[in-house]
């Protein structure tokens, strides 16, 4: 029930999974028609242009996806400002991180979906990185993706039924309440009907035509800008995995910090609040970092 006097913190998640029960009833809409064979970005088009209200259908799931992702994006954020992982178990904390990144995963794999020239780009940016992996890289990437007639059949399995079903189970603990007052899927339904009903869809690049510069979802821009100067395992994989690592450790320190002050070792207290310090501001640059870069992406070109 929406509380009076909710912080805006409480409308994050709320809203998010409002938007989520819009995007999964639009995207299994779509799925009576897309073929992830084939002619890809014609079947798209036919959406589009040719299936009664496909258009309609794509823009809601389009808006619905980003808007569910950015809402836990700012959910998480939120959390971690008000420095929540305190009070959540390790486990718990790393659930909400690995969901997270599932999220994001879910709309890397729906931008591949489109099956146009920057879906086809990013698929196979994301396979190379893959396939940098030392050892065991080749098959890796083949559990993701393929080249190919099966170019697109893997993500198309991971986006409509693995991910979505993941990111469910690894929440189910933390979301309360799965249907949200009415209240708030009113309008978040209103907003995303309006949007796809005004906002015309983006015209998809042919997977044959010559441009200058194909760019990649928006969260995968400093990524791109980095795979520019630097090697894809590092950009792609180390510096990424790193920055995971950080956000996964954060409420370690804490808990490590506790255990030890009932036996009256207070300095290893002093240096588990010191190493929480540490990861919590490096966590902060590198989450500034990477939106300036993003930013400088998106105004001049990764
Ligand atoms: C966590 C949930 C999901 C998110 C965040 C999400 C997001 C997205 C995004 C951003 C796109 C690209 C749309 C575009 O750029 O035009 C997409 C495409 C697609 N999604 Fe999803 N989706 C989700 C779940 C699902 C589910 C459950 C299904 C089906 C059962 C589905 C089916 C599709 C299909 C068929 C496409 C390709 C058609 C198109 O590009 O319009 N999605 N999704």
């Amino acid at each position: 029930m929406a509380k009076r006097g909710m912080h805006i913190s409480g409308y994050f998640p709320r809203l998010g999974l409002a938007s989520l029960i819009l995007c999964i009833i639009s995207g299994i809409i779509l799925t009576f028609y897309y073929r992830p064979m084939g002619n890809v970005f014609q079947n798209v088009e036919e959406i589009t242009t040719l299936v009664p209200y496909g258009w309609f259908f794509r823009q809601l799931h389009y808006a619905s996806g980003q808007v569910f992702v950015i809402l836990m994006l700012l959910h998480t954020v939120d959390h971690f400002l008000r420095r929540r992982y305190r009070v959540y178990s390790v486990g718990e904390w790393n659930l909400l991180i690995v969901s997270l990144g599932l999220c994001f995963f879910t709309l890397f794999t729906g931008f591949i979906l489109k099956g146009d020239k920057e879906g086809i780009f990013a698929g196979q940016i994301f396979m190379n990185i893959l396939k940098s992996v030392p050892f065991i890289g080749a098959p890796l990437s083949k559990l993701f993706m393929v080249p190919g007639e099966g170019f697109f059949f893997l993500p198309y399995l991971y986006h409509c039924f693995f991910l979505p079903v993941l990111i469910i189970y690894f929440l189910r603990a933390h979301i309360r309440e799965w249907l949200p007052d009415h209240k708030f899927l009113a309008f978040s339904a209103t907003g995303l009907f309006l949007y796809a009903l005004i906002v015309r869809p983006y015209m998809d690049i042919p997977p044959d035509a010559l441009v200058g510069e194909v760019k990649g979802p928006w969260f995968f821009l400093g990524i791109q800008t980095l795979l520019k100067t630097m090697p894809a395992t590092l950009a792609g994989l180390i510096i990424p995995g790193l920055f995971l690592l950080c956000l996964l450790a954060l409420p370690l320190a804490r808990k490590e910090g506790r255990s030890s002050a009932p036996s009256g070792q207070q300095g290893r207290e002093g240096t588990a609040r010191l190493g929480e310090a540490v990861l919590y501001y490096l966590i902060v640059g590198a989450l500034c970092a990477y939106g300036i870069l993003t930013i400088r992406a998106g105004i001049r070109g990764p």
